[in-house]
């Protein structure tokens, strides 16, 4: 059996070719840059030669941990920079689409943050703007990378599973939202902060739906103003289903983040770690059951790395495969626009009770 796993754990593995390391420079210094862009960087052994960020403080704080050699005041001084050759972006959504016009401008390759846009029409502009100037936009839409995802995706690539029929992601937690102020007023706020990295994996799977239908909630007494749970379902031409469930007010102690995808000729189920315990979270546990492999029964798959930090070198390690004239990124940001599309789909869903179309959204972010 463990012979039958290693092509699967040679896809997950994310390595870095050292004549792929562009020199990388960073705006924004928050959380997630400090927690797992930079540690994943550094296994991954990327150079980083700057950041910026509105707070120079935390900046200054982020650089002298992480061994950065620059700060620089503003972006106008990053740009400067001409060893520069990646941009990285971690900033809120609103912000980010004017940091990608300029560094694209400037003949960078770029990685943006998720939400890659407020709106697909702007996603689609920077991506044709990126297509136009020859370079590489990629986004950190990173879950595609993390090994339990990436192993069931591998099994299912390969046959394993027969006929995919379902995926279900079904997510039970408590999220502390008062780590992100600037989150806490947002109208919509689930989906395009959190699920959207189900979503975006669902796609991954499944291709693009014909049709979602979306609900949500919120709790009494929640800290932030929009909604936090929400379930979405999904139909696929050619009869496949899709599930995601997300609730974050879980109060009661029994976190809990499933996954499950079926076929004819089999079914992977299996737990994202990083949930059971934010930040510090867990691997992920995966097992399959194939009668086209033969598994006689359900099989544990030995996953060895984490959703945070070791997943955010994938988004990268793509990109910079990309700039180095191999496949395009696997989170592309000409593919991130149909996950923007699917989101905008279902917050149309639960503002008007009604199934929507993504392929509909998509047609009208290309006019
Ligand atoms: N991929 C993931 O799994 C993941 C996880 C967490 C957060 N995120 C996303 O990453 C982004 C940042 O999240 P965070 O947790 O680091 O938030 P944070 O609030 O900890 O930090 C955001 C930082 O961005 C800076 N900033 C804001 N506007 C800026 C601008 N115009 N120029 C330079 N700096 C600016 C702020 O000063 C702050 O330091 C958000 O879009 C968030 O949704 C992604």
């Amino acid at each position: 059996m463990i012979e039958l796993f290693a092509p699967i754990a040679e896809a997950c593995t994310i390595e870095v070719p050292p004549a792929n390391r562009l020199p990388i420079a960073l705006v924004g210094a928050g959380a997630i840059v400090d927690l797992a862009h930079l540690p994943a960087y550094r296994k991954g052994g990327l150079e980083v030669v700057g950041i910026t960020d509105l707070d120079r403080a935390r900046a200054e704080d982020v650089a002298s941990r992480h061994d950065i050699g620059r700060v620089y005041a503003d972006l106008d001084e990053l740009l400067a920079d001409e060893r520069v050759a990646v941009i990285d972006i971690a900033v809120p959504a609103a912000a980010q689409p004017e940091i990608v016009r300029r560094a694209l401008e400037s003949g960078r390759h770029v990685l943006g943050q998720k939400p890659f846009a407020p709106t697909s029409g702007i996603a689609a502009e920077l991506a044709r703007e990126a297509t136009a100037r020859g370079v590489v936009l990629a986004v950190n839409q990173q879950l595609r990378f993390d090994e339990g995802i990436a192993a069931a995706h591998e099994m299912m690539r390969l046959g394993w599973l027969g006929e995919v029929t379902s995926l279900s992601i079904s997510v039970d937690i408590w999220t502390e939202w008062t780590l992100w102020p600037w989150m806490l007023t947002l109208a919509e706020l689930e989906v395009w902060n959190h699920s959207i990295h189900y979503h975006d994996v669902v796609r991954w799977f499944l291709g693009e739906p014909d049709s979602i239908y979306a609900s949500a909630g919120r709790t009494p007494g929640q800290a932030p103003s929009g909604e936090t749970r929400t379930a979405t379902t999904y139909t696929f031409p050619g009869g496949a289903r899709a599930l995601v469930h997300a609730h974050h007010e879980n109060r009661w102690g029994d976190q809990r983040a499933e996954f499950r995808l079926e076929g004819s000729g089999g079914a992977v189920r299996g737990t994202l770690g990083l949930l059971y315990d934010y930040p510090r979270g867990r691997p992920d546990t995966l097992e399959v059951n194939s009668t086209i492999v033969g598994t006689d029964g359900w099989v544990p798959y030995p996953v060895t790395s984490r959703w945070l930090p070791d997943a955010f070198l994938g988004p990268m390690a793509s990109l910079l495969e990309a700039a180095a004239g191999g496949r395009p990124p696997r989170t592309s940001a000409d593919d991130n626009v149909r996950t923007l599309c699917v989101v905008e789909a279902i917050y149309r869903s639960i503002r008007s009770g009604r199934a929507q179309a993504p392929t509909e959204i998509y047609q009208r972010s290309q006019e």
